[in-house]
């Protein structure tokens, strides 16, 4: 087992990591579960997991279940599902009588090394994700690798996007690491998982307790591959992961055209999301291209008509530039699917 913890406006968030945990929870809680985790717990309230769930009308339904459970600011709310469940459940958590306490026990391994931490909750709205949501750090995360077994492949390698990005923008020796170990790691090796995870999750602490609202610069590097991502994930209704791992070869060649990567290191890149079972590449008709446009002019990252992002200027560097809008566009161009 290990933990590690950051510090937050709201205090300090405490992560276990391990196996067959116990949750224990100070008081009264009430339960939101992702139906395809496995977990059965009487009284809960069953949501369907994926993507769908992150909208206003089962936000609705989980204030309903608050209010009928009789929650109030002191109640656990304890979220025990993917990524998308625990956005949906920390949106909640956030803004239920202006916040509530909150529990998360991610269930896929890309909760657990990245959404479960950080305190970002959202929903989606019409195509745009993540539109309406909050900053509001869990109390605790409790990350038990016994779920990952039952994930299935696709789902489980998506979560390795997340975690290419922490090395390629901001830690060159897990880059190095991930790709020594990539076949265990591909394999369900446990010792390898838990030892990626504790990395995955002090990496992402960290950039967190330093922006934690994203206001100085610093937490912007976690878009890395997201503008791109994003857009892509909604149109292709790709899982987050593999849009991720699309976006961050886009993104990349983008950079090497711009001059800020090299080529060589685009290639190093390419190649460990290659060796995770990770598409870097993928077709968009005419019109999937024009709406993936039009979500990167949507994007919460936009100024005016330039994006801020976060780009790779090595293995483990990175560096914030305002791209032209154009210039975004033109890269997603060269998806366009052949005739
Ligand atoms: N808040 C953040 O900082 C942050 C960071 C990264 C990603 N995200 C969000 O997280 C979401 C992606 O999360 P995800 O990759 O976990 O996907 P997901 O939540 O959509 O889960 C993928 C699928 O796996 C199922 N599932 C969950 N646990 C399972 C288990 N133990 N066994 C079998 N199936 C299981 C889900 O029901 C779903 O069908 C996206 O909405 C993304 O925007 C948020
Ligand atoms: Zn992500």
């Amino acid at each position: 087992m290990r933990e590690l913890s950051y510090r937050h406006s709201r205090g300090v968030t405490k992560i276990i990591i391990g196996r067959g945990l116990g949750l224990r929870v100070d008081g009264k809680a009430v339960y939101l579960v992702d139906a395809n985790s496995g977990v059965e717990l009487e009284g809960a309230l069953r949501l369907p997991g994926g993507e769908e769930v992150k909208s206003l009308e089962v936000l609705t339904k989980v204030y309903e279940f608050l209010l009928s459970r009789g929650a109030d600011r002191h109640t656990y709310l304890v979220a025990v599902g993917g990524g998308a469940l625990l956005d949906l459940a920390t949106f909640a958590a956030g803004t239920y009588m202006r916040g509530m306490r909150l529990a998360l026990v991610p269930t896929t391994l890309l909760a657990m090394i990245d959404a479960a931490i950080g305190g970002k909750g959202a929903v989606d709205w019409g195509r745009v994700k993540n539109l309406v949501g909050v900053f509001y750090q869990p109390d605790l995360i409790l990350a038990d690798l016994k779920f990952v077994e039952g994930l299935p492949d696709r789902v489980y390698r998506s979560a390795f996007a997340e975690a290419v990005k922490y090395g390629v923008t901001l830690d060159g020796d897990f880059f190095q690491w991930l790709r020594q170990n990539a076949e265990g790691l591909a394999r369900r090796d446990e010792s390898l998982l838990e030892e990626a995870v504790y990395k995955c999750a002090r990496i992402k602490a960290s950039v967190v307790e330093e922006d934690e609202f994203e206001l100085k610069g610093v937490r912007q590097v976690l878009n890395f591959g997201h503008t791109v991502g994003h857009a892509i994930e909604r149109v292709l209704g790709l899982l987050h992961g593999e849009a991720v791992a699309v976006g961050m070869a886009v993104e990349g060649e983008a950079a090497v055209e711009a001059g800020l990567l090299g080529g060589a290191q685009l290639d190093e890149l390419l190649a460990l999301l290659k060796a995770f079972g990770l598409p870097t590449r993928v077709c968009l008709d005419p019109a999937s291209l024009e709406e993936a446009k039009r979500l990167v002019e949507r994007d919460k990252k936009r100024k005016g008509d330039v994006v801020l992002m976060p780009v790779p200027t090595g293995i483990g560097k990175w560096r914030l530039e305002e791209m032209r809008l154009e210039f975004v566009k033109r890269a997603l161009d060269k998806l366009r699917c052949s005739a």
